[in-house]
């Protein structure tokens, strides 16, 4: 067997780690969810989440993948013995379903940055009603949908099927300065906005009876989005930590990604919020997955170098969402490699069309968008962060503290709090947040046959 791949240098794996981690999750997720979720109350939540439960989650990924230098399903295997490769198949199976919406968002995204190229954006707006809702209509289904989601699988597919060194890290070293650096500028730029201090206010003032009131739609929506932008359950951390030569401090570079995923989080809402005031929008989260189109758009009509402005922004995202893209790609090539034994071009070529696949219903009907990414995020992701917590803290735990201390050192009674903290609250939090997400995806699969899927079906069969 050919010799595994492993990271060229140390920061490649903080880098791929972090281009993983932000992407639509951050960008695009974000801004509705928190929206939906009433602005600062659900930031306040998931800041909470991620670092009481994202960070103990992130570095049993890590253990799990450093120790074993598998796919997650021979990871799984290896750790936990014979019967965990199904919960692997799970984890490959997220991965599946997760890429295939997410291309075509990301399709999405390109082709509003080309229409940055094309002209500004009053003179495209106008050009479907003077609707900008009418717009993302348009470009989100159909034919030029299509295509663009063919695109960005494409250039998935290609970085890789070229691999660790030559493909993905050479690609997140360049990808994720450049995210990094256009954001922090259009978060300067959004300062400068008069109408800044609505959006800040609305986004950074916690109206706590919010919370209380809310708590069991803001709990699976908190998790969900912890997991989703994390880029945890479903093993790309223990993905790309079986890529790692070294014995490195796991614990620091943990901290590093979670840093970088949450600064670009809240960095995304300091660009978003006064943006979407500046353009009269000052009621987040009614939207849905459209948006940030809409209000980005229709901002970037209203403002003086609206144009520039807007190519820069759905440019990044699109950035951010191929480094990202890559990672759940890399999940699913990993397994085909290690377990079917096909060579990495073949494995991302035929992985990656199946997910294309996949993906092409939604660009026909968003409807499939909703249905996907609601069940992958509340339910799968947080079903596979609660099976990997249960793994490492109740089956194999003394593995996983020896695994971490490699490149740490002794960790003493610091090993013991994570033990515990992912055996009992970590779980219980998981198994409530799954339990309520759950009963939320019912609601909204009855509500829908009610009203939207009862409406589709008449309509399309
Ligand atoms: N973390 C990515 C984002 O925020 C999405 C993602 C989820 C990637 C799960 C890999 C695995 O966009």
């Amino acid at each position: 067997m050919a010799q595994r791949e492993t990271w060229a240098t140390r920061t490649g794996f903080i880098l791929a780690a972090v281009g993983s981690a932000v992407g639509l999750g951050n960008i695009w997720r974000f801004p509705f969810v928190t929206g939906e979720g009433g602005g600062a109350a659900f930031l306040l939540v998931y800041l909470l989440f991620v670092a009481l439960v994202g960070f103990p989650a992130i570095l049993a990924e890590f253990v799990v993948g450093r120790h074993t230098d598998r796919n997650p399903v021979g990871a799984l295997r290896a750790y936990g013995g014979d019967a965990w490769k199904y919960v692997g198949g799970i984890f490959i199976a997220t991965g599946f379903i997760i890429l295939s919406y997410y291309s075509v968002i990301g399709g999405w995204f390109i082709r509003y940055a080309i229409e940055g190229l094309r002209g500004d954006y009053a003179s495209h707006i106008a050009a479907y009603e003077g609707d900008p809702e009418i717009m993302f209509g348009a470009l989100s289904t159909g034919l030029d949908a299509f295509i663009l989601h063919t695109v960005f699988m494409a250039i998935t597919v290609g970085i890789v099927a070229l691999g660790i060194r030559r493909g993905i890290e050479l690609a997140v070293k360049v990808m994720v300065p450049a995210i990094i650096l256009l954001l922090v500028g259009l978060a300067i730029w959004a300062f400068t906005l008069p109408e800044a201090t609505g959006g800040y206010e609305y986004y950074l003032s916690p109206d706590f009876s919010v919370i209380a009131a809310n708590w069991t739609e803001l709990l699976p929506a908190a998790a969900g989005q912890a997991f989703f932008t994390l880029s945890l359950g479903m093993g790309v951390m223990i993905t790309y930590a079986s890529y790692l030569g070294e014995d490195r401090n796991l614990a620091k570079d943990g901290t590093a990604i979670i840093g970088f995923d949450t600064g670009i989080a809240f960095l995304t809402g300091l660009v978003v919020f006064p943006i979407m005031w500046a353009g009269d929008l000052t009621e987040p989260g009614s939207g849905g997955p459209g948006e940030i189109f809409v209000a980005m758009t229709q901002a970037f009509a209203d403002i003086d170098g609206g144009q520039f402005l807007g190519l820069i922004f759905f440019a990044t995202v699109a950035i951010a969402a191929i480094s990202s893209a890559i990672s759940l790609l890399e999940v699913v090539t990993s397994y085909a490699i290690d377990e079917i034994g096909v060579d990495r071009w073949k494995a991302a070529v035929g992985m990656g069309g199946l997910i294309y696949l996949l993906g092409v219903p939604v660009t026909f009907d968003l409807i499939f968008l909703d249905l996907l990414d609601y069940f992958a995020d509340a339910i799968l992701l947080v079903f596979g962060a609660l099976v990997l917590t249960i793994l490492v803290g109740w089956i194999a735990p003394q593995v996983a503290v020896d695994e971490l201390e490699k490149g740490i050192g002794d960790l003493g009674t610091l090993g013991v709090v994570w033990i515990w903290a992912l055996r009992i609250p970590i779980v219980i939090v998981l198994v409530v947040s799954l339990y309520l997400g759950i009963v939320e995806y019912v609601d909204f699969l009855t509500g829908m046959e009610e009203g939207q899927l009862g409406w589709w079906i008449e309509e399309n069969l």
